[in-house]
C-alpha cells in the first residue's frame, strides 16, 4: 500500500473537529521557552510541521496556573498574558499553515523537581515544601488543592478556546498528576478520591467536567493516558479488558471527544488474544474516535533500514500501520521524535522519499529546529 493513496493524508471529520489529515504530532517537551513564554522560534517550529503535512499539531505539555505545576526549566506556561500572547501567534502560524492546534495542558504534581519555582527557586507553598536540609516534602493535595487544580485546568481551556485553539489535550499519562491519582502505585489515599478504579479516576472526571463546562459542548476535549508510567515503563493502570473498560467509561462520559492512547511501540498488543493496540481497545469500549503512537516509523527494523537503506523493512512498517488505520483500529496517528529530527518527515512519507528520511538521533534535542 502507499501513502499518498492512504486515509492517512485525507481530511477527516471527528464530531466538532475537522483536520486536513490523520497525521498528529505528539506532544513533546523542549524546553525552549524562557520565563514560559513562546518564542518566535516555538511558533517556527510548530508551524513548519503543521506546513509539511501535520492536521492536528499537539504542542509540548505547558503548565496550567498552580504554584506546582511545573516541573522542568523553560517549559511554557499556559496563563499569563505574556505567554498566551506568545500561544496566539504560534496559533495563527499554524492555522496559515493548514493546520489544527491544541495544547496540551499539564500539571507535573509530585514529579516536581527542586529549583523550578516561578523565580527559579524551590517553593514553599502549594503541595510541596522545602525542609531545612533542601529536600522537598510532598504532603497529599488537600480538597481546596484539588479545586485549586480543577479550576486551573478549566480556566486554561477556556483561555485556549479564546484564543482560536482547536482543541485541548489534557494529559493525563505518564505519571503526571493526573495519573498519579489514577495508578495505585502512586494514590495512597483513603478518602473518595483512593481506592477503587472509580474513585482514582475520580479527579480526572471533575477536571474533564470542569473543562466541558468552561468551553461549552462544542469545543473539543481529548484526553492521553497511559498504562507506562515514567515511575515504571512495566506498570499497567488496567492489566484486563473489564479494568480498561471501569476506567475509560466514566471519563468518556464526563466529556472526553478523543483518546489519545499512549503507548511506547504501538504495534503491542494491549491484552493477550488480540492483536489489537490500546488505541483500539479504547476505540471499540468508548465508541470514542481515538489517536495511535509509539515509534512509528522508529522501530528497530526502521532504524536498521537507515543505516542499510533496506527500504522493505522500513515500508512493512508503514504498511502495517496504515492496514490497521483502513481497518479502523484507530482515527488518528501521531508522530513524536521523527518530527524532531525531520520536519519534512510526513512529506517524505507521502510522496515516498524514504530515501531522504534523516535518521534519529538525540542531539537533535539540543535545539529547536
Ligand atoms: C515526550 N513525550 C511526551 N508526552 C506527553 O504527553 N507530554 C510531553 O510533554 C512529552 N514530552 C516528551 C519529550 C520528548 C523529548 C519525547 C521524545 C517524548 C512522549 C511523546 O508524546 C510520545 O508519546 C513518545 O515520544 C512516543 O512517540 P514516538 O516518539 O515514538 O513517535
Amino acid at each position: 500500500m502507499s501513502a499518498h493513496a492512504s486515509p492517512l493524508f485525507e481530511p477527516v471529520v471527528l464530531g466538532s473537529l475537522s483536520l486536513p489529515s490523520r497525521l498528529v504530532m505528539a506532544p513533546m517537551t523542549r524546553n525552549f521557552s524562557p520565563n514560559g513564554v513562546p518564542t518566535d522560534q516555538v511558533v517556527e517550529y510548530y508551524r513548519r510541521r503543521a506546513a509539511e503535512g501535520v492536521g492536528l499539531i499537539i504542542t509540548e505539555g505547558t503548565t496550567v496556573d498552580h504554584c506546582a505545576a511545573n516541573g522542568y526549566p523553560d517549559v511554557p506556561r499556559f496563563h499569563g498574558e505574556d505567554a498566551l500572547a506568545g500561544w496566539k501567534k504560534v496559533v495563527d502560524a499554524v492555522h496559515a499553515a493548514g493546520g489544527k492546534f491544541a495544547p496540551q495542558l499539564w500539571h507535573v504534581g509530585n514529579v516536581r523537581r527542586l529549583g523550578t519555582g516561578p523565580d527559579g527557586s524551590v517553593p514553599g507553598y502549594g503541595p510541596m515544601e522545602k525542609r531545612k536540609d533542601d529536600k522537598l516534602l510532598v504532603h497529599a493535595m488537600t480538597r481546596e488543592d484539588i479545586q485549586d487544580v480543577v479550576n486551573a485546568f478549566a480556566q486554561a481551556a477556556k483561555d485556549a478556546k479564546a484564543i482560536g485553539c482547536d482543541a485541548v489535550e489534557l494529559h493525563g499519562a505518564h505519571g503526571y498528576l493526573i495519573d498519579q491519582f489514577f495508578w495505585e502505585g502512586t494514590n495512597k489515599r483513603d478518602d473518595e478520591y483512593g481506592g477503587s478504579m472509580e474513585k482514582r479516576g475520580r479527579f480526572a472526571v471533575e477536571i474533564i467536567r470542569a473543562v466541558r463546562a468552561a468551553v461549552g459542548p462544542d469545543f473539543p476535549i481529548i484526553f492521553r493516558f497511559s498504562q507506562w508510567k515514567q515511575q515504571d515503563y512495566n506498570a499497567r493502570l488496567a492489566p484486563t479488558p473489564e479494568l480498561l473498560e471501569q476506567f475509560l467509561k466514566p471519563l468518556s462520559e464526563a466529556g472526553v471527544d478523543i483518546f489519545h492512547c499512549s503507548q511506547r511501540r504501538y504495534w503491542e498488543p494491549e491484552f493477550e488474544g488480540s492483536q489489537l493496540n490500546l488505541a483500539g481497545w479504547t476505540r471499540n469500549i468508548t465508541g470514542k474516535p481515538c489517536i495511535t503512537v509509539g515509534s512509528v516509523g522508529l522501530d528497530s527494523e526502521f532504524l536498521e533500514y537507515m543505516v542499510k537503506t533496506d527500504k522493505v523493512a522500513e515500508t512493512a512498517n508503514i504498511d502495517d500501520l496504515l492496514q490497521r488505520l483502513n481497518n479502523k483500529e484507530f482515527d488518528l496517528v501521531a508522530i513524536g521524535r521523527v518530527l524532531i529530527v525531520d520536519p519534512a518527515w510526513p512529506s517524505k512519507l507521502r510522496e515516498g522519499r524514504f530515501d531522504e528520511v534523516l535518521p534519529y538521533s538525540r542531539e537533535a534535542l539540543k535545539q529547536l529546529a
